[in-house]
């Protein structure tokens, strides 16, 4: 594990953007995997600048997103598609055709799981940004007793729906489950970058990354991947003193 400390989320920002064009300029057909969320909204905006600047293109690139609301549509405003489309996809070159994520309204879940899954083998993903829930929660892996190895539907945790119900209306309309990538096709991506800021992810931090390695606390469990930069503003590193 390396740890990249900056100085506050612009800079978080900027270091997740540099490595992922780094990815893209290197291999320009890589598949990008991808997350929601308030955290990596930074680090899309510094990639529509690097393609603005014509630093970047994204027509050969394929991405793949972590996880998606069940019951929600492409075209409902807190659907992770409309989330991608308007932070990123409509404002560079990529071929919407390459734009993957899981179909919330899929008739059969399940099966929209195992499609999903095979799916994410087929392409093979390069290089994965991940956020941190309040809970420890990456994609929708929410502490639990096992470790799930492939794509599945789960019921969201309340600590998720409260975090998440700043988003929705009110707290009612937020869905109730999700489909997510499971923690083993996480950790079959060749590189993973896990970007934390903020004072409020301190505590879950400090516990995600140096603390027992247990699903109880999902992202402790990425730890364990061979590839993985972690990028944390020194809000969020608030409680380490250790090795930085
Ligand atoms: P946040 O969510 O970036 O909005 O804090 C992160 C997550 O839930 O994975």
């Amino acid at each position: 594990m390396r740890i990249i400390s900056t100085k506050n989320y612009n800079e978080a920002s900027a270091r997740a953007a540099d490595l992922i064009a780094a990815q893209i300029l290197v291999k320009p057909d890589s598949v990008l995997g991808l997350a929601t969320g308030s955290t990596p909204i930074g680090t899309y905006k510094e990639l529509v600048k690097k393609y603005n600047n014509s630093e970047l293109s994204f027509s050969e690139v394929s991405t793949i997103n972590l996880d998606e609301y069940v019951g929600l549509g492409h075209d409902d405003e807190q659907s992770y598609y409309h989330f991608m489309m308007e932070n990123l996809h409509n404002k560079t070159d990529i071929d919407k055709n390459n734009v993957y994520l899981p179909n919330g309204l899929a008739e059969n879940i399940d099966d929209e799981c195992i499609r999903y899954e095979e799916l994410a083998e087929d392409l093979g993903i390069d290089i994965q940004l991940l956020g941190i829930g309040l809970n420890g929660h990456v994609g929708f892996n929410e502490p639990s007793d096992f470790i799930e190895n492939y794509t599945y539907k789960v019921e969201l945790t309340q600590s998720t729906i409260e975090a998440n119900k700043r988003f929705f209306k009110k707290a009612e309309d937020v869905p109730k489950e999700a489909i997510t990538m499971g923690i083993g096709t996480i950790m079959r991506a060749k590189k993973l970058v896990l970007l934390i800021t903020g004072e409020n992810k301190a505590e879950i931090l400090d516990q995600a990354l140096f603390g027992p390695i247990t699903p109880q606390v999902p992202a402790s469990l990425i730890r364990m991947h061979p590839d993985l930069t972690v990028i944390a503003d020194n809000p969020a590193l608030k409680l380490v003193s250790k090795i930085i």
